[in-house]
């Protein structure tokens, strides 16, 4: 039996969604009658504490999020029941969608025309070619792969950072703290796709901002973070905004969500706020995807995308 424990989205829409799609699998929301021994799935998002009671026969725990940081912070959270997270094709789309969109915007000095274009001032100056930027992706896991494959074949140089290392045709990787500092001194466009840890909380600062190189963008270098609110110090990035550490940012994520109203980030020009939108799937393709890992579990097969609880993504 699955139970849906799905706070802030249509789940009578995802428990219709899997029904169709898992016709042997009892499906329960919380308020139906049921015996919490029964439960062998829970799908959850944004879980309350008593989520977990009584349910000790676990097999999976699906979560709708990709980022499991929440979850993982969970009090109630059962030890040894794996967690499977959500990794898609359209999420992983919207999300290269959303870094291919502000690399070039910030490539193409939009700040910059945009001032001019207020101020009714032609001013000529030639974004240079897209192979002469150098963007740097923390993270090279599902999503930062893909969009370091996008902005590839758009001509960028990209170089990536991660916790282990890879090879990925066209890509410097660069790995772990030791690399940090080198990988920053290459970069003039900044893009965040790391998981939330411990290890990466808080990670983009000021003395971050201070490394990344100065020559390679007109305006000085950008920072895109889609990843996590927690990986970002606010007050030093609208400090390294209006200090001119930073040219410019786009940020989906923040400290806090919705942005307080009070944050000075609203009113700094060159910050681009989107609301955490970048890429949240749509229960269509969510539904197919964890009506696959459940089918396949119970027919034997090893369950997909599990987290690591210990590495915490
Ligand atoms: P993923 O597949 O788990 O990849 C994580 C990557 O980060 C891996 O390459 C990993 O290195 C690297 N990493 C982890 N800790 C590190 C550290 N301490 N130092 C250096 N590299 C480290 O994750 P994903 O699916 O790409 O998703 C990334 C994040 O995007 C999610 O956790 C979530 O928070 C966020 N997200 C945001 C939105 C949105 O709408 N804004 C939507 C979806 C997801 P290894 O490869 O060596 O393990
Ligand atoms: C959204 O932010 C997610 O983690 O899926």
């Amino acid at each position: 039996m699955l139970l849906l424990h799905l706070n802030t989205v249509d789940e009578e829409f995802w428990a219709k969604q899997l029904g169709r799609l898992l016709p042997n699998m009892g499906i329960v929301r919380r308020g139906d009658t049921f015996n919490a021994s029964d439960i062998q799935y829970v799908f959850v998002w944004k879980p309350q504490k008593n989520v977990f009671d009584g349910l000790t026969n676990l097999k999976a725990i699906l979560s709708l999020g990709a980022g499991v940081d929440a979850l993982l912070a969970h009090p109630n959270l059962p030890e040894n029941t794996p967690i499977v997270r959500f990794v898609d094709d359209e999420l992983t789309q919207c999300m290269g969608d959303y870094v291919v969109a502000n690399v070039s915007m910030h490539h193409r000095c939009f700040s910059q025309y945009r001032t001019d274009q207020k101020a009714k001032s032609w001013t000529q100056f030639f974004p240079p070619p897209s192979w002469d930027i150098r963007v740097g992706i923390m993270g090279l896991g599902v999503l930062g792969q893909d969009a370091a494959m996008r902005l590839l074949g758009l001509g960028y140089q990209v170089n990536g950072w991660s916790r282990s290392e890879k090879t990925i045709k066209g890509l410097t990787g660069f790995v772990g703290k030791s690399e940090l500092d080198i990988f920053l001194a290459q970069t003039d466009i900044l893009v965040n796709l790391l998981p939330l840890t411990p290890d990466t909380q808080s990670i983009l600062n000021y003395p971050l901002f201070t490394k990344l190189c100065r020559t390679g963008l007109k305006g000085g270098p950008v920072l895109i973070n889609a990843a996590r609110g927690g990986h970002q110090v606010e007050a030093d990035i609208a400090r390294a905004l209006t200090d001119g550490t930073l040219g410019a940012a786009s940020l989906d994520v923040f400290e806090v969500e919705p942005l307080p109203k009070d944050s000075p980030l609203w009113q700094i020009e060159n910050c681009y706020i989107t609301p955490h939108i970048a890429a949240i799937s749509n229960p269509e393709s969510g539904a197919s995807y964890f009506a696959r890992v459940i089918r396949e579990h119970e027919n034997g097969r090893p369950l997909l995308n599990v987290v690591d609880n210990r590495r915490g993504y």
